[in-house]
């Protein structure tokens, strides 16, 4: 099978990830609940992962980095905690529904800095009108749907300058570009630890710089008179037992990517992408939503053809072998903005185990599917 659904969940992992999740199950406890060797090994793993990730993603400090279950559950809390009923949120027109959602329950008035589809200086300029007075400012650093990169480190700047907290969704950068929470500024950086991170389902985190609202609350093995949650990161938003096994193949993928360089599992997802468009561009009734622009996508691709339904494309491509995704990808606003919220797109989504040769034969196939309606 040619898996080309990275943006979905990173099912090609290293061997090290498998190995680090059955290790820590046959060998770790409950880290912070008790003084014995399993459970001193698992707050080591919690401990040193913690640290490596504040390190990667230059956080304050490890106690910055708040384990999560996915990036949904880390913008949930980053959203409650700054946003109240009626408040403006400035965002992107390419965020997914992990970010409109929460805010829809929270009552906020979103405000979307709505734009074209890879234009960036369009997208800076929408949200440097929209930014002041604002609440808060959430923006997706890569689209899940398009692979645009959003220019956030020039939004963060314009939010420093208004005093607006900013809220980064890293669930497409993290693991494959540059993720820099200091030079951002951000107020939060969620992201899954099941995509780019490489490590299981079940895993996210959520960096945080200060004040946190928990949204759970529950034992911490910390504090445990008290009946309030600890005020101090990360016990604030981490009640109940730690998913150990998850964490410690989170830990074994992030060394992975440390190892291979995150610039060149850049460029290789790039140049897949673009075999993958350069494959696909010029097929009678296919639209292909690639940039021409380098540092304008990542390795995330998007088609839609004239003459097949998204899902039956999807479909067929399945039956060949080419695992992909197809529809609306959880990402409603972003197919509005792209124009494409009829029949959705189907995605391609790459990751540092494809190959130019699966890019290319992935690419052939669904050419031909194309052509042969
Ligand atoms: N947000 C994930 C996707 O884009 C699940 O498929």
């Amino acid at each position: 099978m040619i898996y080309l659904d990275s943006a979905a969940t990173s099912m090609l992992k290293p061997r090290e990830v498998g190995e680090a999740v059955v290790r820590a199950m046959r060998t770790m406890a409950s880290p912070g609940r008790g003084g014995h060797a399993p459970a001193m090994l698992a707050a080591e793993t919690a401990y040193r992962c913690r640290e490596e990730l504040a390190g990667f993603f230059n956080a304050p400090g490890s106690e910055n980095v708040v384990f999560t279950m996915n990036a949904t559950h880390g913008l949930n809390i980053a959203l409650a905690t700054l946003v109240e009923r009626g408040d403006r949120v400035v965002i992107s027109g390419y965020e997914h529904n992990a970010v409109t959602r929460p805010l829809h329950m929270l009552g906020a008035r979103v405000d979307v800095a709505a734009a074209p589809l890879f234009d960036s200086g369009a997208t800076l300029e929408e949200f440097r009108k929209r930014l002041p007075g604002a609440k808060c400012c959430v923006c997706t650093h890569v689209s899940n749907v398009f692979g645009a990169v959003m220019p956030v480190y020039e939004i963060a700047a314009l939010c420093a300058e208004q005093g607006v907290p900013f809220v980064l969704d890293a669930s497409q950068s993290a693991g494959v570009l540059g993720v820099d929470m200091e030079r951002l500024g951000a107020e939060f950086v969620a992201m899954p630890g099941h995509k780019g991170l490489l490590g299981p389902q079940g895993t996210g985190v959520l960096l945080c710089r200060g004040a946190v609202k928990p949204i759970m609350a529950g034992g911490t093995g910390s504090d445990s008179r008290s009946q309030s949650m600890p005020e101090t990161l990360p016990d604030a938003l981490e009640a109940g037992t730690h998913n150990i096994p998850g964490i410690a193949g989170m830990l074994a993928g992030l060394r992975w990517i440390k190892r291979r360089g995150l610039g060149a599992i850049e460029r290789h997802e790039r140049r897949l992408k673009d075999v993958l468009a350069g494959r696909l561009e010029g097929t009678p009734g296919l639209e292909v939503f690639s940039s021409a622009e380098p540092s304008a996508q990542a390795g995330v691709l998007s088609v839609r053809s004239a003459c097949i339904g998204s899902e039956e494309l999807a479909e067929a491509l399945a039956e060949r072998g080419v695992a992909v995704r197809a529809g609306l990808h959880c990402a409603p606003l972003a197919h509005m903005s792209a124009g494409t919220i009829e029949e959705g797109t189907v995605r391609l989504s790459l990751s540092p185990f494809n190959t130019e040769r699966e890019a290319a034969s992935a690419a052939e196939i669904l050419k031909k599917l194309v052509m042969e309606r």
